[in-house]
């Protein structure tokens, strides 16, 4: 700011005034200090700008796991609205690790963003939004609602997604039903468990507890729990997989078995991810609006950076039953 205030023979405040746009200045001296940056090459640093007002145009945005295709669509959901409104994101991936969550919410905080929004991790330590009490920056959760949460939120109705993908197979004659859940201290996993639960309850079907394995939302742990029901007396003759990577594991071990999918053993997952209508058989899965789940996300957060309305809103998307070939009416 020195070289152009001596280059544009004007003040420094003249100069600041001029890139800030705070005060207005004689047209003839801005012109002078705008053909000052141009010839120095001058670009402000919009994060000192942001300090000097205590508040960036940054968005913070810390999610789970960067390798799990599931979270790529809801942050460019994130990322077009922001995009549009000014604001640019900041995305962490915390790697699950609850510990590195916590360190990146720190370092936003120094950065001044201008809100969060938060997939927490699967062991998160983040319970509640007075974990979050950030210099009252809004904070939106989008997925995964820790139970004490008290902010604004954007999930999918897991139950309702769960409850229709079962009865979908009890409906076709299934009975020996066993599920895959994802990590049984997350809302999004435990609330697919309840919708199995109540769908089979609503069919009169006796859950058998073998037949409840938790899994890690990774394809990892689908094989190995998948594994671990072959291993049983009597097989399940279909399996809700608690998210796609489940079921792309489940798939493995089942062909890794000699059996067949559908016909021995029918899988339903959970997300429906871009690979799900190309793998062996195409998925029949639950899609869920990741896409949307961002775009309301942070929605939600701009329309709070505007307003001080304190009542939080948790909006609830719904999900939907893509039915594509690895389900069909069991042969035993
Ligand atoms: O695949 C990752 C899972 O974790 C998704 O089902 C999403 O809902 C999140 O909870």
């Amino acid at each position: 700011m020195k070289h152009i205030a001596k280059r544009a023979g004007v003040s420094l405040g003249t100069v600041s005034n001029v890139i800030n746009n705070t005060t207005p200045v004689k047209e003839n001296l801005r012109r002078k200090v705008a053909e000052a940056i141009q010839e120095l090459q001058y670009h402000p640093s919009r994060l000192a700008q942001g300090f000097r007002r205590n508040q960036t145009t940054i968005l913070g945005m810390i999610i789970p796991d960067i390798t799990n295709p599931f979270f790529p669509a809801v942050v460019r959901g994130v990322e077009d609205v922001a995009y549009q409104h000014s604001y640019r994101l900041m995305l962490c991936n915390a790697d699950n690790d609850p510990s590195k969550e916590i360190e990146y919410l720190k370092e936003l905080r120094s950065y001044r963003m201008a809100g969060l929004i938060l997939i927490p991790s699967i062991m998160s330590e983040i319970n509640a939004l007075t974990d979050l009490e950030v210099d009252d920056v809004p904070v939106v959760c989008i997925d995964r609602r820790p139970t004490k949460w008290k902010g604004d939120s954007v999930t999918v109705n897991n139950a309702k997604g769960t409850e229709e993908a079962t009865c979908y197979l009890l409906e076709m004659g299934h009975r020996s039903i066993a599920i895959i859940t994802g990590p049984l201290n997350l809302a999004s996993a435990i609330g697919r468990l309840d919708g199995f639960r109540t769908a089979m309850r609503s069919h009169e079907v006796i859950v058998n507890p073998e037949y409840i394995q938790e899994g890690r939302f990774d394809r990892a742990s689908g094989y190995e729990k998948m594994k671990v029901l072959l291993s049983r007396r009597s097989l399940p003759t279909a399996v809700i997989a608690g998210n796609d990577l489940i079921a792309l594991g489940a798939l493995a071990a089942i062909r890794e078995a000699g059996l067949n999918c559908p016909d021995d053993i029918s899988i339903i997952g959970f997300d429906d991810l871009e690979i799900s209508e190309f793998t062996n058989p195409p998925l029949t899965t639950v899609a869920q609006p990741g896409y949307q789940m961002g775009a309301k996300g942070v929605g939600l957060l701009l329309q709070r950076l505007k307003s001080s309305d304190p009542k939080p809103e948790n909006v609830i998307l719904m999900p939907e039953l893509k039915v594509r070939h690895s389900a069909s009416p069991p042969k035993r």
